[in-house]
């Protein structure tokens, strides 16, 4: 069995029909849900609070909520979206005051801890806290909207998280977000990805098992 992971993002869902769009997501294949939460300060739009993580627990009781929190700032919403049912929250370091204090918080709270860097971030915000990390979010498109286009810098970038990784010994998934298609998943695979956000990709697609399976089948091939 591949260790991929492909976690759709909700963001291109019909929010009318949340619930069933994450049943259909899930079940067609989808490891994770993407969960994009906007404040329309550290980006310009705005989307997802903690109720509607809440929901989605209570309706699908297990699925892996996958949080990217694009807030700021980010302590003060870390335990709402805790107790809403996050499994994973990952957040943005220009975002934080205190990167090492968020990733503890999040830790406390009982989620695993994951760092975003946008395109123009450098790797440098990654040195001083690789062993509190569970994985490493490589942004390929510019945070606050879906359907943009994947940013081709980022192949170079995550070759060279994955090497930071290997060199860290310690078990870190090194996920993507942004413009990932069936046609480019496999070249972002073997740039250094194991985890794939997809949004438009998935559910703009009129067969999301059908999506899933040809992006699967890219990354096996
Ligand atoms: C952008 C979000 C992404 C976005 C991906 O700020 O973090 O998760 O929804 O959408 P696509 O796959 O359409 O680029
Ligand atoms: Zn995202």
């Amino acid at each position: 069995m591949s260790n991929y992971i492909i976690s759709p993002s909700i963001l291109s869902a019909d929010f009318a029909r949340l619930g069933a769009e994450v049943d259909a997501v899930l079940a067609a294949g989808a490891d994770w849900i993407h969960v994009d939460v906007m404040d329309n300060h550290y980006v310009p739009n705005l989307t997802i609070g903690p109720l509607v993580v809440e929901a989605l627990r209570r309706h699908a009781p297990h699925a892996f909520l996958d949080v990217h929190l694009m807030v700021q700032p980010v302590d003060a919403l870390v335990p709402a979206f805790a107790a809403a049912g996050a499994n994973l929250i990952g957040f943005h370091p220009e975002a934080s005051r205190h990167v090492d204090r968020t990733l503890s918080l999040i830790r406390d709270h009982g989620c695993q801890a994951g760092l975003v860097l946008n395109p123009a971030t450098p790797l440098c915000h990654l040195d001083h806290v690789m062993d509190r990390l569970d994985l490493i979010l490589l942004m390929s498109v510019n945070p606050g909207f879906g359907g943009q286009s994947f940013i081709p810098s980022t192949l170079h970038k995550l070759a060279q998280v994955r090497t930071r990784i290997a060199e860290s010994g310690r078990d870190i998934r090194l996920q993507v977000d942004g413009g990932i298609k069936v046609d480019n998943i496999a070249q972002v695979a073997r740039a250094g990805a194991d985890t794939f956000v997809a949004g438009s990709a998935v559910f703009n697609s009129p067969d999301y098992a059908a999506t899933i399976a040809a992006m699967r089948a890219a990354l096996d091939g």
